[in-house]
């Protein structure tokens, strides 16, 4: 947390849904110059005087940024940013792999570039160092709640001689029965996580970090993501998805007791892993819709489908969208209300040991694919501290009978580790590269 939040009207009070689902998430966010609470429509202008930012370093720019653009995501802290963030309106998923010939030495050069960069990017400072070398694209816009988060993946510790500090987390996923992946845009050496509640300046950011990589690594495959705007509803809202679902809402809750267990990587695991601690996995999947099918069904079956209803993501059981489902509830048909293959229902901690993650997805819209429909679907990105107690046990799961399957199609898919949070003067994963 940082010690600086001193006008902290916080997004994720204001605008709620989130990471978290509608109960709002851990942000570590702050307006710079900001406007107090600045309610859910998000573009009052912030008071004049003590604005920072981008727009600020600029002899003509007005001190005084929209609470949108001046919302600050805290670079240092116990976790990575980008996490427990709320939901950004923008993202880019991008993975390298490391040059030929590139090894550790190259890498936690990189390390430290990315890690510079992206602090100064967060605090809406420019990329570069001030002899002209940033593109300009973000020039009038404050930070925009922009977070940069960096993984590593299985291959990286191959490539930086590493494999004795490469934590059982990263072992690779099973093959799912639904799996269509594509080898090309999955896994990696590196992960980036951009997200921003502003387009340019998530561009920006994308185009520092791919530039930093200099001659050191090279983009194995990028997508590009987004969510609702900030303000955009009247009132705080869990966001949707392209199939018009209301989603997010069963995440676990930064107040639940485990949360921190369940989703960060605790300390007491092998000593050779230590540099993992307050880190996170992240699995990545790139899940097609097929969208005209799934909207040719009625509402009705559409919610069948999912369990919860789709106007409000209330449970098929009864309730508001916060009501716990009632499983065992029958109509007086006798038949249960949330089926037995309906999505919720089957991926429920409830139902899987208590396998637990928290969802942090973006959607994403590329066009028509060659088969003449959208190719559109979820960037869907789950955080755990054991990725083989999170999303394993739930997927095999949902392969074997989730009827939501045949209107989804696994494309891509990747597994990186999520080093912990940054001291002041660290850089992103030094703990591995140092030791
Ligand atoms: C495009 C693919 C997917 C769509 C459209 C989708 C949609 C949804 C929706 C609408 C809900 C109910 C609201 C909520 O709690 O968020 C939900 C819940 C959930 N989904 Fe998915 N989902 C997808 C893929 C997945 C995958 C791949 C997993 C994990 C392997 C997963 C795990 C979960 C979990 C854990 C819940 C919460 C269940 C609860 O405890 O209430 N979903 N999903």
């Amino acid at each position: 947390m940082s010690t600086k939040k001193t006008n902290s009207a916080r997004r994720s009070e204001n605008e709620g849904g989130a990471a978290t689902g509608s109960g709002g998430g851990v942000s570590r966010r702050r307006l710079i110059g900001g406007a107090g609470a600045a309610g859910a429509a998000g573009l009052v202008l912030g008071a004049a005087g003590g604005a920072g930012g981008y727009a600020a370093t600029r002899d003509d720019a007005p001190t005084a940024l929209t609470t949108l653009g001046s919302a600050e995501e805290m670079f240092h802290g116990k976790h990575q940013a980008g996490i427990t963030s709320p939901l950004q309106a923008r993202g880019h998923l991008i993975a390298f792999d490391l040059a030929p010939g590139a090894g550790r030495k190259e890498a936690a050069a990189l390390m430290r570039r990315w890690s510079a960069v992206a602090e100064r990017l967060m605090a809406g400072r420019p990329s570069g160092d001030g002899a002209g070398h940033d593109t300009g694209v973000a020039l009038d816009a404050g930070p925009s709640s922009l977070t940069v988060t960096f993984g590593f993946g299985r291959t990286f510790f191959d490539r930086t001689d590493l494999v004795a500090r490469r934590p059982a987390g990263l072992d690779p996923l099973p093959a799912f029965s639904s799996d269509r992946l594509d080898a090309k845009r999955s896994n990696g050496d590196l992960w980036v996580q951009i997200g921003s509640d502003d387009a340019l300046v998530a561009f920006h950011a994308l185009r520092a970090v791919q530039k930093e990589a200099g001659a050191a690594a090279r983009v194995r495959w990028q997508m590009n993501g987004f969510n609702r705007t900030p303000g955009a509803t009247a009132r705080p809202m869990t966001a949707r998805n392209l199939m018009g679902q209301v989603d997010g809402t069963g995440n676990p809750k930064p107040e639940d007791s485990d949360f921190e267990q369940r989703i960060f990587v605790q300390a007491g695991g092998p000593e050779e892993h230590a540099w993992l601690q307050g880190g996170s996995y992240a699995v990545v999947r790139r899940i097609r819709m097929l969208l005209d099918d799934w909207e040719k069904l009625t509402v009705e079956r559409q919610e069948h489908v999912i369990g919860r209803r789709k106007a409000d993501g209330a449970p098929l059981s009864g309730g508001t969208e916060t009501t716990k489902m009632d499983l065992d509830k029958a109509g007086p048909d006798g038949k249960l209300l949330i089926p037995d293959n309906a999505h919720a229902r089957i991926s429920t901690p409830e139902k899987n040991g208590g396998a637990a993650m928290l969802r942090r997805p973006f959607s994403y819209h590329d066009g028509i694919a060659d088969d003449g429909t959208p190719d559109a679907g979820l960037l869907f990105i789950c955080w755990q501290a054991d990725p083989f107690r999170g999303f394993v046990p739930v997927q095999r799961k949902l392969d074997r009978g989730d009827a939501l399957s045949p209107f989804v199609r696994h494309e891509a898919s990747g597994l990186f580790a999520v080093p912990g949070g940054m001291a002041p003067g660290e850089y992103v994963g030094q703990r591995l590269l140092e030791s």
